[in-house]
């Protein structure tokens, strides 16, 4: 695996998850409030429900052996309190499932694939849907969309659209659902040139709080639409949405990687500022991503981390060495680069999405401060010194994508509140499993952005929704943007489509009901 797709697939290439549920609390636990009929418990609920849903629905309670595979997730410090799951077979069920739930005062959760990892989530108690039957994905006659039901995932909708030759908007990893990413904007390497994956998203069907379903676009329910577009985790549950979708530009991308030692610092993040602006203020938008990092590897050296640094390129490697080749001309530890196939670059092959205890921080930036990462550097190195447990397997990404497609759609016109951003940091280690190094660990990740932000100091700190972590210092100005009116119109349509706030676990814009 080359070092480009290592650091791509940094987040997914780790041990297979293993469940670990806690033992359940008492029955009583669903009774939310006093008016509840009366004591319901998981046997209940699959006794009750079941009969209203469609043949093929799967239920799930703590008993079960599966039940563990069903709550497994991607940070396994995120462990919403899940007493029964339901996996509906058809769309319709959704709305059945919501309105049980209703009517009985329990709470209710969405899971597709489980890479969500704020800890926003652990406030949770009640009866998860499990998205993950309600899969299709059909491609129209005329090849302009797709039709996705809202538990597809990156990967078999990025392999079913290039078999045909065509791709859409997703996130960057295979493993990672589609809908998850999209309700809060969506990154990934085709945004230079379509947008977010948010932004190719033409109807939304959805199940709201009170269990109605509708269908959501531009002209029905369009304030909907608008909030769907970047703070939907918030609104409703998508049991399926229409996609644009292009022929592809090119039957290879071209990869490529660099490793440089730590005294190329300044003059690598400096052609990158540069080439993330070279192309009128953005980066060229074929070339749909930079990723560069700083982590330790043993194999340079055991004191001082190295940095990686890959490009991703959507044509052939010729175009792709013209671009790069200032990266080429300062001396590296390590270079190499390939043709590959869009699913290859995008991981789909690489089998296990991992799982473990992680700690994460992030932090959106218009350009890169020479005088702050380096900082940053230094003080990665320190605390690796200091916390040798963590700093095997700590890094710092930066994410560079293409950003011209984001940057021609009117920031007002969708909920997502950060389309000026050109950057995304991510901080994320592993605690060791029974060490008591989550605190220093979330230490090191609260000083990291700190550093971060400290590098702009004429700007507001910025979170991007799906990476948030649930943080204190996360705000919600910081997550869903600091336009005073774009929040009050999302505080106003909370009121309108979920007055009792019932979609308040994943980053929410109000925390209590
Ligand atoms: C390894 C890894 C790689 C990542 N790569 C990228 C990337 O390239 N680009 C990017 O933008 N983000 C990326 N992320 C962040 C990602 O966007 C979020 O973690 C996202 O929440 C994951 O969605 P999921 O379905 O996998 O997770 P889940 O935990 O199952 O879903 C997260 C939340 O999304 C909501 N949700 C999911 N499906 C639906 C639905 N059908 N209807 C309503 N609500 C729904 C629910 O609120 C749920 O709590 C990555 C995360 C990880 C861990
Ligand atoms: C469920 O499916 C089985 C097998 O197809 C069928 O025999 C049964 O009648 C179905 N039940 C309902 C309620 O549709
Ligand atoms: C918009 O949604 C409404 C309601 O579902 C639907 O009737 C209409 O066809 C949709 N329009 C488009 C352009 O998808
Ligand atoms: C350059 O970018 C601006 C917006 O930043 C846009 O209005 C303009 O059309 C772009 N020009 C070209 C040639 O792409
Ligand atoms: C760069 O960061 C330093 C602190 O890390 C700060 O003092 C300086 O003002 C920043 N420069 C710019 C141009 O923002």
């Amino acid at each position: 695996m080359s070092l480009l797709s290592l650091l791509a697939c940094s987040l997914l290439a780790l041990p297979a998850l293993v469940a670990g549920s806690p033992l359940p609390p008492p029955l009583s636990y669903f009774r939310r409030n006093p008016i509840t009929r009366r004591e319901i418990n998981d046997a209940t609920v699959r006794r009750e429900l079941g009969p209203l849903l469609s043949n093929g629905t799967l239920m799930y309670g703590p008993e079960q052996t599966a039940f563990d595979t069903m709550t497994e997730r991607w940070n396994r410090f995120v462990e919403p309190d899940v007493r029964v799951v339901v996996v509906p077979f058809v769309e319709s069920d959704v709305a059945k499932i919501v309105r049980y739930c209703n009517e009985n005062s329990i709470d209710f959760l969405v899971k597709n694939r489980g890479h969500g990892f704020t800890t926003s989530l652990n406030s949770f108690s009640g009866l998860q849907i499990n998205m993950e039957r309600l899969a299709g994905i059909t491609i129209s006659e005329d090849k302009t969309t797709v039709l996705l039901q809202g538990g597809v995932y990156a990967g078999p909708v990025i392999e079913a659209l290039w078999d045909e030759g065509y791709i859409t908007t997703t996130g960057s990893a295979a493993c990672v659902g589609v809908l998850g990413p999209s309700l809060g904007g969506g990154h990934g390497r085709h945004e230079g040139l379509y947008g977010l994956v948010s932004d190719t998203i033409l109807h939304f069907n959805v199940v709201l709080a009170d269990g109605t379903a509708v269908g959501v676009n531009a002209t029905s329910n369009e304030d909907l639409f608008w909030a769907l577009q970047g703070a939907g985790h918030n609104f409703a549950i998508v049991t399926s949405i229409v996609k644009t979708i292009y022929p592809r530009q090119s039957p290879t991308w071209y990869t490529h990687s660099f490793v440089f030692s730590q005294d190329k610092l300044e003059t690598i993040f400096e052609l990158l500022n540069e080439f993330h602006t070279s192309d009128n203020g953005t980066l060229p938008p074929l070339m749909g991503a930079t990723y560069s990092s700083f982590a330790m590897n043993p194999s340079f050296s055991e004191t001082e981390a190295v940095i990686s640094v890959g490009f991703d390129y959507n044509g052939p490697a010729e175009e792709a060495l013209a671009m790069i080749q200032p990266f080429t001309e300062i001396e590296s530890l390590q270079e190499s680069g390939r043709d590959v196939t869009f699913p290859e670059i995008s991981g789909v092959a690489a089998g296990s999405c991992g799982g473990a205890d992680y700690i994460l921080s992030s932090a959106m930036l218009l350009e890169y401060n020479i005088t702050t990462e380096r900082l940053l550097y230094n003080h990665f190195n320190e605390k690796v010194a200091a916390n040798p447990e963590l700093g095997a397997t700590a890094f710092l990404l930066h994410e560079g994508y293409a950003t011209a497609g984001i940057k021609a759609i009117d920031p007002a016109s969708t909920a997502y509140g950060h389309r000026e951003e050109n950057f995304i940091m991510l901080f994320e280690t592993i605690v060791p499993e029974g060490s008591d190094l989550a605190e220093p660990a979330t230490q090191w990740a609260k000083e990291s952005v700190d550093i971060w932000n400290a590098g702009q100091p004429d700007r507001l700190p910025s979170t991007y929704v799906n990476y948030a972590t649930g943080n204190e210092w996360e705000t919600v100005e910081s997550v869903y943007g600091h336009e005073e009116w774009r929040l009050q119109r999302l505080v106003d349509l909370k009121a309108k489509y979920d007055p009792l706030n019932r979609f308040r676990y994943y980053v929410p814009i109000e925390a209590s009901p």
